[in-house]
């Protein structure tokens, strides 16, 4: 097991073994694909899902941050260690990511800083937090020796579940939830809902879906295994209820 280097609005740290006590036997797959990767922390929950394991994501600057970690991992340390935690170099970072002429490297440095600094890591509001940046910082060199044998795609999820899928395949997905599309730098629309809903109908392998516990969901997924489990809330130190919704 592995911890991610970065907290992620929905990130499933607290339910990975939840999750993953529900995959599919051993035997059922033999590729795992991880649609909506985020901050992995499903992937890197085991230090081997299957023969073949894919993380994805549809954001450019996350799966940047991912593939230098995987292939250059000291680099970006050493990237990091340059930067404190200041309310200027927040915001700064945020700046540069929207300018030419940084090195990937340089790029995934400033877009920790951006998760890492920001307030329920949601990357937009500044967090004041006293929390050493040095600690996430520390995982980089285990989180890349999982990744070497992990291919890191970035696409959109239909076209990956498209490419991946086959009889042997499992897909493990936590998109974003309905109500809460536009907490990332990526949009999902009420479309994308209903469309990823008409891809899981029909593909050959076997899904785990995770999602919020709303009657639309629920209505929409009928024909589906449906369970509720009880999730913390690290925000408001409450708890509330997810759903895990799978095809076997
Ligand atoms: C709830 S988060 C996943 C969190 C992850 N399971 C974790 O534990 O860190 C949803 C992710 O979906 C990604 N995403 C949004 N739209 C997408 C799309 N159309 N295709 C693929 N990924 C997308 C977001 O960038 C975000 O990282």
């Amino acid at each position: 097991m592995t911890n991610s280097p970065i907290p992620r609005v929905g990130g499933k740290k607290l339910l990975r073994s939840d999750i993953c006590g529900r995959f599919p036997d051993t035997g059922k797959f033999d590729r795992y694909i991880e649609v909506f990767g985020g901050a992995a922390w499903v992937l890197l929950y085991k230090d081997k899902h299957a023969q073949l394991e894919v993380y994805n994501d549809a954001d450019g600057n996350l799966v940047n941050f991912m593939r230098c970690i995987k292939y250059h991992s000291g680099e970006l340390q050493r990237e990091i260690d340059g930067f404190y935690n200041s309310r200027e170099m927040f915001f700064d970072a945020i700046e540069q990511l929207n300018c030419r002429g940084f090195t990937d490297i340089q790029r995934a440095a400033r877009y920790f800083i951006k998760i890492r600094l920001s307030f329920g890591s949601g990357g937009r509001q500044y967090g004041c937090s006293k929390k050493p940046l040095q600690k996430s910082a520390d995982y980089l060199s285990s989180v890349s020796e999982r990744f070497q044998s992990v291919v890191i795609e970035h696409k959109n999820y239909d076209d990956l579940i498209k490419v991946y899928d086959r009889p042997k395949a499992f897909f493990y997905l936590n998109p974003p939830y309905y109500g809460t599309e536009d907490m990332y730098d990526v949009v999902f629309t009420m479309d994308d809902h209903l469309k990823l809903n008409q891809r899981l109908n029909s593909i050959k392998g076997l899904f785990l879906l995770s999602y919020n516990d709303d009657p639309f969901i629920r209505e929409l997924y009928k024909n589906f295994n449906i369970e509720a489990v009880e999730r913390n809330n690290n925000m408001s130190k409450g708890s509330y209820k997810e759903l895990l919704i799978r095809n076997y």
